[in-house]
């Protein structure tokens, strides 16, 4: 399957650093197609401009995260239909950072993730241990917990992508050994196939560290199918670095 490698901005960058990286980028995919879906997540405020400037290039929009619900009185709130209204076709939830410092619990995620396949949005469900569950040898249950509760019913392998998060290696600079990533994509990919009918066809990505350095090197994992990556997203030569690394 077409690898996804999908760029977390976070809460990084006003609207001159957004344009001039996504200019970059555009203007090296327009001299090569390196093989993989390129999709960028800026922050909520960037999604119009960025939109704008990527409309006629492959390269995909998303957001970093939406409300369960489609509209009301939820102040500060942005809704997937509005994700959509804006040009997204992605949009991640269960980030680690939001599940921390924000209590989303694995049902919210999953209400999320059910709000974006509602609003033609694909859901990047996010899951991954904490140093803590690795030392006590919790992975495998953490993660399994996790999908579990966060993927709702009636995802599909067009509606949904995952991303296999460990919290400790994000923006840490320190990654699993190849061999447990290894362990915990096959784990998920056994999930998938258990509990959805297409589920040997869902990509599974691998975030926390990744580089330009170490991205061939992870990309060429079994059951990893693209990464989404947060602080090598932010430059032109990072990204693109890690985009032609597969
Ligand atoms: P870093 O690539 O900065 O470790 O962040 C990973 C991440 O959280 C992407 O969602």
């Amino acid at each position: 399957m077409r690898p996804l490698i999908a760029g977390n901005w976070k809460m990084n960058t006003l609207r001159a650093d957004g344009s001039a990286l996504v200019v970059g980028l555009i203007e090296q995919r327009a001299g090569e197609d390196p093989g993989c879906d390129i999709l960028l997540c800026p922050p909520f405020v960037s999604l119009g401009l960025i939109g704008d400037i990527i409309a006629e290039s492959p390269i995909l929009l998303g957001a970093q995260d939406c409300h369960k619900e489609e509209s009301g009185a939820y102040t500060g709130g942005i809704s997937a239909p509005m994700l959509s209204d804006a040009g997204c076709g992605f949009v991640i939830v269960g980030h680690s950072e939001r599940r921390a410092q924000y209590n989303e619990t694995d049902f919210l995620v999953s209400e999320k993730a059910r709000a974006a396949h509602e609003n033609a949005l694909v859901s990047i469900v996010c899951v991954g241990e904490t140093l803590v569950d690795r030392d006590a040898d919790n992975t495998l249950s953490v993660v399994e917990e996790q999908l579990l509760g966060s993927v709702p019913k009636g995802a599909n392998a067009k509606n949904t992508v995952i991303a296999y998060e460990p919290v400790w290696a994000i923006g840490t600079g320190k990654t699993p050994k190849n061999i447990q990533i290894r362990e915990v994509h096959d784990h998920l990919r056994m999930l998938l196939e258990n509990n959805f009918a297409d589920g040997n066809e869902f990509r599974i990505l691998y975030g926390g560290s990744m580089n330009s350095a170490n991205a061939g090197e992870i990309l060429s994992i079994k059951n990893v199918n693209g990464g989404l990556v947060g602080g090598a997203s932010l430059t032109v030569k990072d990204f693109w670095g890690i985009c032609t690394s597969l």
